[in-house]
């Protein structure tokens, strides 16, 4: 405390910045400067009708802005504008220029906005930074997802000036190198759901194939052989049908790489190779593929909860009793046939929902590896085998019968089950106590050397 008397608490002389640009993002960014106690001055087109701006800020025409002695100037222009820029070369030779611009679509232009803003003038020092984060959370505070400020330029003492104020806005800075990935940042806000697209296609591409499928083989075979109209099945028993199939494999493919990656590692004898592009991406899309199967599962769920009360099910068992007016013999092995199918079904669904919500980060973040690595992959491996286990016992004995196999294609639940009957041999395969050895160690850095 007495820092206090020798001078070490007293008020810095305030930092001018330079925004050029009265936009939307250009006033957050400089309210945002503002109370975090740089002076801001703006450089405008028209500084005498450029709207309201943020208090304390001072307003005046690029020319004379950019005279200031602010060493940083934040480019907050459309590039279309950039070119009246290249008048202002002697004022802003030797200063740092944040541009903070993004484009409508992907390569739109043959260089990188910051390139370009680089070519304009080539005395300044250019950084790309803030394009990742809107005016919205510039504003309303940074939440942790747009807490994070890209940033890349040639100049390391610019990228550092440049750090200073992000850090200072309570912002997370991460250098991504030289202005030659500008591009790369340019293209980040452009993205919409990565990560979700091949799974969302495949979600769309097996629900597209299996509906078509199971409507000839249901409604088309009905109306070709017997001359009945049975296109109602279509909204319940059609949907039914696909949404489970679709879950059940979409599962299953969730598993998949993880198993193929094991048996590349035990083939090769090391885990020190690169696994090939086309497993790494569908690695890395798991937890997306889990969710979307996640929901179709519980469309099934939904669905089934409404049988008893299809007008369809109830006509045909009023009819039946009015018909038979006898009572029938009690299977117990039909019983249980069907109790364990429906009680798999549950337990399988349960653990699903496990699944679901320990993938989401929240929850995920709040595990240690060793937990979030027993449930994704222990108790998925038991969700599926709970899953796959209840679609044979919903198959039960009419798997070899003839009779289900319409104009020879199989029924859909028998196709289902492919993928996950191989998932889960080939799981079993992994753990027996000798692969699961030589797997173990493999993955502990051990090499098999071949014998040559
Ligand atoms: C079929 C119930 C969860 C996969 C069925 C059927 C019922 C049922 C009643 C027969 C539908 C029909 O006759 O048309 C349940 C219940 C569940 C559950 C009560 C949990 C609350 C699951 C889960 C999966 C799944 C989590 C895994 C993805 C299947 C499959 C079929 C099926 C593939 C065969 C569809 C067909 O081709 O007819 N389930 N299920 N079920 N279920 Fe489930």
């Amino acid at each position: 405390k007495t820092r206090n008397t020798t001078g070490f608490f007293a008020a810095p002389e305030q930092e001018l910045l330079c925004i050029f640009g009265t936009g939307d993002f250009g006033r957050s960014l400089g309210q945002r400067l503002l109370q975090s106690g740089y002076r801001v001055v703006y450089g405008s087109r028209r500084p005498h009708s450029c709207g309201p701006l943020p208090q304390g800020a001072q307003v005046m025409s690029h020319t004379a802005a950019a005279a200031q002695s602010a060493s940083l100037v934040f480019v907050c222009i459309h590039r279309e504008h950039y070119d009246f820029l290249e008048t202002l070369a002697p004022e802003l030779k030797g200063k740092v220029l944040v541009d903070v611009s993004n484009n409508l679509k992907k390569n739109l232009y043959p260089e990188a906005n910051a390139e370009y803003l680089q070519r304009l003038i080539p005395g300044a020092h250019v950084v790309k930074a803030f394009n990742t984060l809107s005016a919205w959370a510039l504003q309303n505070g940074p939440s942790d997802a747009s807490r994070q400020v890209y940033l890349c330029g040639n100049s390391a003492e610019a990228k550092e000036a440049v750090s200073e104020v992000a850090t200072k806005l309570g912002l997370t800075v991460l250098d991504r190198g030289s202005l030659t990935a500008a591009r790369e940042l340019e293209d980040f806000p452009l993205q919409l759901f990565p990560e979700w697209r091949l799974p969302l296609r495949l979600a769309a591409s097996l629900a597209a194939a299996f509906f078509f499928y199971l409507l000839i083989r249901d409604v088309v075979y009905a109306y070709a052989e017997e001359g009945k109209d049975i296109s109602f099945r279509i909204m319940v028993s059609l949907a039914n049908k696909v949404f489970p199939i679709v879950s059940l494999i979409m599962l299953a493919l969730c598993y998949l790489p993880g198993v193929i990656a094991a048996f590349l590692q035990l083939y090769r004898g090391t885990k020190y190779k690169r696994f090939p592009d086309w497993l790494d991406r569908w690695m890395l899309c798991r937890k997306q593929l889990g969710l979307l199967a996640l929901a179709f599962a519980s469309l099934h769920v939904l669905y089934t909860l409404i049988i008893p009360i299809r007008y369809y099910v109830r006509f045909k068992i009023a009819e039946s009793t009015i018909s038979k007016n006898k009572t029938s013999v009690f299977d117990t092995t039909l019983a249980w046939r069907a109790d364990s199918y429906y009680s798999m079904g549950i337990l399988g669904y349960a653990l699903y929902v496990l699944l679901g919500i320990t993938s989401l980060p929240s929850v995920s973040n709040a595990l240690s590896w060793r937990e979030f690595s027993f449930i994704q992959s222990k108790l998925g491996y038991l969700t599926l085998f709970f899953c796959t286990l209840h679609t044979y016992l919903y198959g039960g004995s009419r798997f070899l019968s003839p009779s289900t196999y319409k104009w020879y294609t199989p029924p859909g639940y028998i196709l289902s089950l492919v993928v996950p009957s191989v998932v889960l041999v080939l799981k079993l395969l992994i753990i027996l106590p000798c692969v699961d050895r030589t797997l173990t160690r493999i993955r502990r850095g051990w090499e098999r050397t071949d014998p040559e």
